[in-house]
């Protein structure tokens, strides 16, 4: 970490008793925060890059740690991006697919309760959306039996195919739908730091992911044994430039931004990106039924923004590194479009 280190992400109380075992924990981004939130709670836990693939090697991992409780933050999300997957499509099947579906069924067999992090980039709005009275009207607000109707990438055609498996085949499975994550720093994989690197922006409303707001209830809801699928995402939609119209307000006056069309935008991007809003009635109720807050997103932006002003946190480029970032493809200097 440097200097300017993000707030910690507070971690619900949960049974003493159970063991974390999180995939992804070592090295990937979110799997990191959900280790060092349950690290912070005082809970047993431990990370690991075991390759999902290898069942062997699973079996091996849990019969040794003996977890009450896996979270699988692993999955091939591509480098730089997940363009990357499209021109890697057995790669991408053998941890997003072959990989998640065998440690599913790996803690099925052993009676194992798995918390699997999905993505909510799974459809596109079917009309158009505009803003009135301070306020996005979308087309529609998907909810989570709804079926998949963007399949414009790769990365989630792979996530979309899994968790239709999921739901339909294995009891002990919760699965979360997560959406352009916005961290408490300025790492290059949140939502803000890329919107704010690209030279021009397209200005449409998304559910986002505040992981401060989310990742605790991650932890209860694993904790509670909820299965299913979830939207996981906090309630409404925020555009591209409100999230950084916030920022500029909170945090750096100085921070100027240049839109373009959709056409534009279709012209430059090589896959296809999905925008949507997920309905959030069932996290909702879950928040309610753990007394966990689940704040509306632009709240929770601004709140997020806050957290960092009063830490510092927005004051460092790279907040964290991880180890698989010494060997990463160095993402160009150059300005991007996306
Ligand atoms: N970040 C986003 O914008 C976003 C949005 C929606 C959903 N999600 C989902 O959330 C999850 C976490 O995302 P993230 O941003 O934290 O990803 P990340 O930073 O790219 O981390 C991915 C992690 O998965 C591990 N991994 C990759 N292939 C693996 C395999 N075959 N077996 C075992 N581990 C493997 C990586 O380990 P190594 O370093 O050892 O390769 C790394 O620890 C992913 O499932 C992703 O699809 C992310």
């Amino acid at each position: 970490m440097a200097d300017a280190e993000a707030p910690e992400i507070p971690c619900p109380p949960l049974n003493k008793e159970h063991r974390f075992l999180v995939y992804g924990g070592l090295t990937g981004w979110v799997g990191q925060k959900v280790v060092n939130m349950l690290e912070a709670g005082g809970y047993t836990v431990k990370g690991t890059q075991t390759r999902l693939e290898n069942r062997e090697a699973l079996i091996r991992e849990i019969d040794q740690f003996k977890p009450t409780r896996i979270i699988n933050c692993a999955g091939c999300t591509g480098k730089p991006n997940v363009s990357w997957c499209d021109h890697n499509k057995e790669a991408t099947v053998r941890a997003n697919v072959i990989g998640c579906l065998n440690l599913c069924d790996v803690a099925f067999q052993k009676k194992i309760h798995v918390t699997n992090m999905s993505t909510g980039c799974i459809y596109s709005y079917n009309g158009p959306f505009k803003l009135q009275d301070g306020s996005w009207d979308v087309s529609d607000n998907f909810k989570e039996e709804d079926d998949p109707n963007f399949h414009g990438s790769w990365y989630s055609r792979t996530k979309a195919y899994v968790d239709r498996i999921l739901f339909d085949a294995y009891d002990n499975v919760l699965t979360f739908r997560l959406r352009m994550p916005i961290s408490d720093d300025l790492f290059r994989k949140n939502f803000v730091t890329k919107i704010k690197g690209y030279e021009r922006i397209i200005n449409v409303p998304n559910s986002m992911s505040v992981l401060y707001d989310v990742l605790p209830l991650l932890a209860a809801m694993s904790n509670t044994k909820y299965t299913g699928l979830y939207n996981f995402v906090n309630p409404g939609v925020i555009s591209h430039n409100q999230v950084l119209d916030y920022f500029r307000e909170i945090l750096d006056p100085s921070l100027t931004y240049k839109n373009f069309s959709q056409k534009e935008h279709d012209e430059h991007v090589k896959i296809p990106r999905s925008n949507n809003m997920l309905d959030t009635t069932k996290l909702e109720k879950a928040a309610k039924e753990l007394n966990l807050e689940l704040p509306e997103i632009h709240t929770a932006v601004k709140n997020c923004y806050r957290r960092m002003r009063a830490k510092g946190s927005h004051k460092s480029d790279l907040p964290q590194k991880r180890a698989s970032d010494k060997i990463a493809t160095p993402e160009p200097k150059k300005k991007k479009v996306a």
